[in-house]
């Protein structure tokens, strides 16, 4: 990577082993390999002397205020949004460099992108719950709409998850940002896809979402898709393959034409139910 990207010559690297320590004078450095955190060769840099972890984008968040963890408002919100776009695909290699450095004795953490932690614990246990995928009572709801027929859809099922006391995060997808959106997906149990159809497959935005989903792979368990189509349909099918073989359990899917009929709503409440109960069984 230095080779290729800095054009640094061979003769002017010295390659660390895992483990492996370099004397710089009165302080030392030694190497943790810690692959594809979240490149192939990310390594982690511990200086004994100051018992100091600089673990690369690890424990990383996208905020350039603050030199200090303390010092940045809710950086924990930034370090889940952060964890979701980056690091969140990787969750069995962020588990193994957990494990890893358990073993060194950390009081400060040094991240390449955002604030230095001296409060190393919070963002350690963060880190554990979501390398683990350990996930809340939580629905994270996505839609697109264009005449708000697949919107009117939305809404019954988001009002009963909420009555039914499921912490939910609602996304227009129009206006939302899509790390805000990763950021939920990091520890809810549940997703909910309105998806339109437009030509002959879903809305791009909603095939935007769903793509978003599989290659991220938050750790959601169940899934509820909802589509309105003008005439042939087919939104629903193009969300089920791009999610293909994802470990999401679909819980419900409905797929009408023009805007909901009432009886379209009661089986919306039902489905989302259904989810309510699914996502309190979970543990
Ligand atoms: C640009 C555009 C393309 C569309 N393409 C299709 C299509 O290929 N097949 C179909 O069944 N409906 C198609 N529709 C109709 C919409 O799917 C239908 O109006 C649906 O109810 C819209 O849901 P919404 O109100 O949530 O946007 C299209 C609509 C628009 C605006």
């Amino acid at each position: 990577m230095a080779q290729t990207y800095y054009m640094v010559p061979a003769e002017r690297i010295q390659i660390a082993n895992d483990q492996e320590t370099i004397s710089l004078g009165g302080k030392t450095l030694r190497f943790v390999e810690a692959p594809m955190l979240h490149w192939p060769e990310t390594m982690f840099t511990y200086l004994q002397e100051n018992r100091t972890l600089f673990p690369c984008d690890f424990f990383g968040s996208h905020v350039a205020k603050g030199l200090y963890d303390d010092e940045v408002e809710d950086l924990l919100v930034h370090a889940q949004r952060y964890w979701g776009e980056i690091m969140m695909p990787f969750r069995t290699m962020a588990q193994k460099a957990l494990e890893k450095i358990k073993k060194l004795e950390i009081d400060i953490i040094a991240p390449s992108h955002g604030p230095i932690h001296r409060n190393t614990e919070r963002i350690l246990e963060a880190y554990e719950k979501w390398a683990k995928g350990e996930t809340k009572q939580k629905a994270t709801i996505v839609y697109a709409t264009m005449w708000n027929n697949t919107e009117k859809m939305i809404h019954p099922i988001a009002e009963t998850l909420a009555s039914e006391g499921i912490e939910t995060a609602l996304y227009n997808l129009a206006f939302a940002d899509i790390g805000d959106l990763t950021k939920d997906l990091v520890d809810s149990r549940a997703i909910v896809l309105g998806a339109p159809t437009v030509l002959g497959g879903a809305h791009p935005l909603a095939v935007y979402a769903t793509y978003l989903v599989k290659a991220l792979r938050p750790p959601l368990k169940f899934g509820v898709v909802l589509s309105s189509y003008g005439w042939g349909g087919g939104a629903l099918k193009h969300v089920q393959e791009i999610l293909g073989s994802s470990k999401i359990e679909v819980v419900g899917a409905m797929e009408i034409n023009g805007p909901p009929t009432e009886g379209n709503i009661k089986q919306i409440v039902e489905f989302g139910k259904m989810l309510a109960r699914k996502i309190k069984e979970q543990v």
